[in-house]
């Protein structure tokens, strides 16, 4: 017989934990299609590449090995290594395999970064709209999110200004993301010059800066560019990256953090508190990712483009919609203000009239009314697919 099961009393914390609303919309989109419905994935933030074999071999190749056991917390030698060698060489910078802690997956560093160095009443800035687990662990640590813009008319580049106005006393952490989530946009070496000047004179040594850089090889003009790359903020930067985008390799769980090295070692004490390390055969199919041939970046990168720029030119085609050319990621944000209705109604309406699952700019903000966020991580075919079945919607609606 079913026992009738109290709510468990749950900390106050996990009240203010938010949430990904990706992961929901995925969810209403299978109910829908269990129902018999047909629907076009644009809301998932996964390359849907499968991972390339010589990575997959390096990973069996390992477990026939042996390598099943546990490793140590920050990682194995062999892949902070390789990840200090390629984070030091992509952005022209030395970096030092103690300064690397690896995670399963890249969330965990921003996780345990934030646990780590920020108190109750602390003020963190970050991106609004931006990818929302910043603010939920910020407010699950009790301190303030405090957000910040960025502006369509810049490119969804940051504003240096607005930044540095917001800067307080209590200001701990800055939060960057570059190529960002869910606008495409890409800081200008430029913007991080005068970001990097601001900062040097503003409370030295208090005030770090986590760099989230997981699409750093998903950039379609010009090259990759990080704070880190500017001396005085090197040893105040924490850079986030990993394999999950770069290698379509999401499901495996593998990602890092580069910091200074006693930074470093409070997060390997966070890896030992929580998952006691990272999956060693994982890590070996890592090196491999680093070390191998790069041509699965670069073929992922090519489709990308040619998907970007279909979709970019599709949406610009549609009554209401009006979409900049993302310079990053596998995301276009259109502005919607010409349909007249909020983000959400028109995000609801696509998946249950038209059958296309996207996501609400609200999904990374307040700030995001009047955007949605399609991933172009899907075929050419069912983009264009997608494409005709918004323009109906809007010729039927608008
Ligand atoms: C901006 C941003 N940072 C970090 C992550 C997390 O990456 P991982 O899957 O390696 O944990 C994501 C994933 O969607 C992301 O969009």
């Amino acid at each position: 017989m079913a026992t009738l099961l109290h709510k468990p009393r749950l900390a106050e914390r996990m009240s203010r934990l938010g949430t990904e609303s990706a992961f929901e919309v995925l969810v209403r989109a299978r109910e829908l299609e269990a129902r018999g419905h047909e629907i076009i994935h644009l809301e998932i933030g996964e390359p849907d590449f499968p991972t390339a074999r010589h990575i997959v071999n390096a990973a069996t190749d390992a477990l026939q090995k042996g390598w099943t056991h546990y490793g140590p917390p920050a990682g194995l030698p062999q892949l902070r290594e390789a990840v200090a060698e390629d984070v030091g060489r992509r952005r022209g910078i030395i970096v030092d395999p103690a300064e690397v802690v690896i995670t399963p997956g890249a969330k965990p560093i921003m996780f345990f970064l934030i646990l780590a160095l920020i108190e109750k009443d602390d003020e963190v800035l970050y991106p609004n709209p931006g990818f929302p687990i910043y603010e939920s662990m910020v407010r699950f640590v009790g301190a303030h999110a405090v957000p910040y813009a960025l502006p369509e008319k810049h490119d969804f580049d940051v504003d240096v200004s607005e930044i540095v106005s917001k800067i307080t006393e209590r200001t701990r952490l800055i939060i960057l993301n570059s190529p960002h989530n869910p606008t495409g946009g890409v800081m200008s070496r430029g913007q991080l010059a005068s970001l990097a000047e601001a900062l040097s004179i503003s409370r030295a040594n208090e005030i770090f800066v986590l760099s989230d850089e997981i699409y750093s090889r998903l950039i379609y003009e010009g090259q990759h560019s990080s704070l880190a790359q500017f001396p005085p903020m090197k040893e105040r930067t924490i850079i986030l990256d990993g394999f999950s985008k770069s290698y379509a390799m999401t499901g495996w769980r593998l990602g890092y953090g580069v910091m200074r090295p006693d930074l470093a070692q409070q997060i390997a004490l966070l890896m030992t508190n929580s998952n006691s390390c990272t999956a060693s055969f994982t890590q070996l199919a890592g090196v491999e990712a680093l070390r191998g041939p790069q041509t699965c970046v670069e073929e992922m990168l090519s489709e990308f483009r040619r998907r970007r720029d279909l979709m970019v030119n599709g949406l610009n085609a549609i009554r209401g919609f009006r979409c900049r050319q993302p310079h990053g990621a596998f995301y276009v944000y259109p502005n919607i203000a010409g349909t007249g209705r909020s983000s959400r109604e028109v995000a609801e309406a696509l998946l249950t009239s038209a059958g296309v699952a996207c996501l609400s700019g609200t999904a990374f903000g307040e700030w995001g009314d009047g955007y949605l966020r399609f991933s172009y991580a899907n075929s050419i075919e069912n983009i264009q697919k997608a494409l005709d079945r918004i323009a109906g919607w809007a010729k039927k609606n608008l």
